[in-house]
């Protein structure tokens, strides 16, 4: 791009609160792509759009601009209805691990593609990588023949699909720049977009697990998302999710695995199954595929969900084996049990540090070049409005490291508030946003 623009004046720009143009954004985001604007710069404009915001148009810039730095998929010779879901992230949230092969199962086309561990939360890619040989970064051509095959493929951006998704995201994660409308909205729909979809179902997270805790914020991120998804007439809608419990009950790469394929094998716990059921049943019924969650429930009963996720891993070049053998996944052999000190009930859990403990123990990224230990993990016994009895265990640490484990241990112990009055029962699913 032949201009006098620089990188400079535009974090000036937006530090002081300005509106970017298009043709700023675009050069912010190709030059970066490139290589010619340094990882400083950028996080410093990531640090100005965090403090400062950009409207909608500025939002739709950025995603353009992002979606327009690698190909856009080719999809149009698939006959099956092809839909995505993705989820802003939340901790324990590893509803795409069970939901794409469920969808997959049903008939619909699933080119997914995710990303690594943010911030407190983890991701799908470091989830699938804990899988021995699992690859996710596929050429298009594999990613395509893929998808002709066996209807699903799960890879992350790539070189050539959102790369300045991938530069951007794993910049984000180590700057503290994720809890942001727009940035997070641009991430998340340059990538679905560059997908070639028909239709798009979003997981918004509210609570203390997810990056916008307050309800309203929720709202107002899914409101832009499927603004943005309908000007690009993609059929975008995002059902908004409770995340002040962490989901499910494993926490941590490999583990959050094993309960993905536990549940595909019927034996999911109740939350992660009345969000991935909720989830699922809105992909079907923009694929106008009749049968709703009875269908969802009857792919996973036959064993043919589970069947379309040994394809996946078969298929990627990962060892199927784990299905059956849950050791030959990386998990730590130590553990120590976090014990309740008193009877009550769980009035609450601060499920954001629960998150960011288990990227300190090495279950995230704490620096860019970090490489992750998808052995830890945690597991949680105990939610809020649960009753628990002096002793009973609250939570389970692993980790190979026996001094990590005692830390977790004890910051786990802290992160729960136990009352002798019941807790307020909460509802999972809150709206519904078309
Ligand atoms: N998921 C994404 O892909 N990007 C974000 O910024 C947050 C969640």
């Amino acid at each position: 791009m032949k201009t006098s623009l620089t990188a400079l004046d535009l974090i000036r720009k937006k530090r002081d609160g300005n509106k970017l143009s298009k043709t700023e954004i675009e050069y912010l985001i190709s030059e970066y792509t490139k290589g010619d604007i340094p990882d400083y710069q950028l996080s410093a404009f990531l640090m100005a759009v965090f403090f400062q915001g950009m409207d909608f148009e500025e939002t739709t810039y950025l995603m353009q601009a992002m979606k327009r730095s690698g190909q856009d998929l080719d999809l149009s010779d698939i006959r099956d209805p092809v839909l995505d879901k993705h989820s802003t992230g939340g901790v324990g949230d590893k509803v795409s691990l069970v939901l794409g092969p469920l969808a997959a199962s049903c008939g619909i086309c699933v080119p997914m593609i995710s990303g690594r561990g943010l911030g407190h939360t983890g991701g799908t890619l470091d989830k699938l990588e804990s899988i021995p040989g699992f690859r996710t970064d596929l050429s298009i051509k594999e990613f395509k023949r893929q998808l002709e095959k066996i209807g699903i493929v799960m890879i992350g951006q790539t070189g050539q699909i959102a790369p300045a998704d991938k530069k951007m995201y794993a910049l984000r994660d180590v700057t503290a720049t994720v809890d942001s409308i727009p940035l997070i909205a641009a991430s998340i729909m340059s990538k679905k977009l560059a997908e070639d979809l028909d239709g798009l179902v979003l997981d918004v997270k509210f609570g203390k697990g997810a990056f916008m805790r307050e309800y309203k914020k929720a709202k107002l991120l899914a409101q832009t998302m499927v603004q943005i998804g309908k000007r690009s007439k993609v059929k975008t809608i995002a059902v908004l999710t409770d995340m002040d419990n962490p989901l499910g009950v494993n926490i941590g790469n490999s583990l959050e695995v094993i309960e993905a394929i536990e549940a595909l094998k019927g034996k999911g716990p109740e939350d992660l199954m009345e969000v991935t059921f909720a989830l699922g049943a809105q992909m079907l019924r923009m694929a106008k595929i009749r049968g709703g969650i009875k269908m969802l429930e009857q792919k996973i009963t036959s064993g043919q969900a589970l069947d379309k996720f040994r394809q996946i891993i078969e298929s990627q070049g990962g060892d199927p084996r784990v299905i059956e053998d849950y050791t030959r996944l990386p998990v730590a052999k130590k553990s120590v049990k976090v014990i309740a000190r008193k009877n009550g009930y769980i009035h609450d859990i601060d499920t954001y540090a629960i998150g960011m403990s288990l990227v300190t123990i090495g279950g995230g990224r704490l620096k860019k070049e970090d490489n992750i230990d998808p052995s830890c993990g945690f597991k949680i016994y105990k939610k809020i409005g649960d009753h628990v009895s002096k002793g009973e265990p609250l939570a389970e640490v692993f980790s190979s490291h026996v001094r990590r484990l005692h830390t977790a241990g004890t910051d786990i112990q802290n992160m729960y508030t136990i009352k002798r009055g019941r807790a307020r029962c909460r509802t999972l699913i809150r709206e519904i946003i078309s």
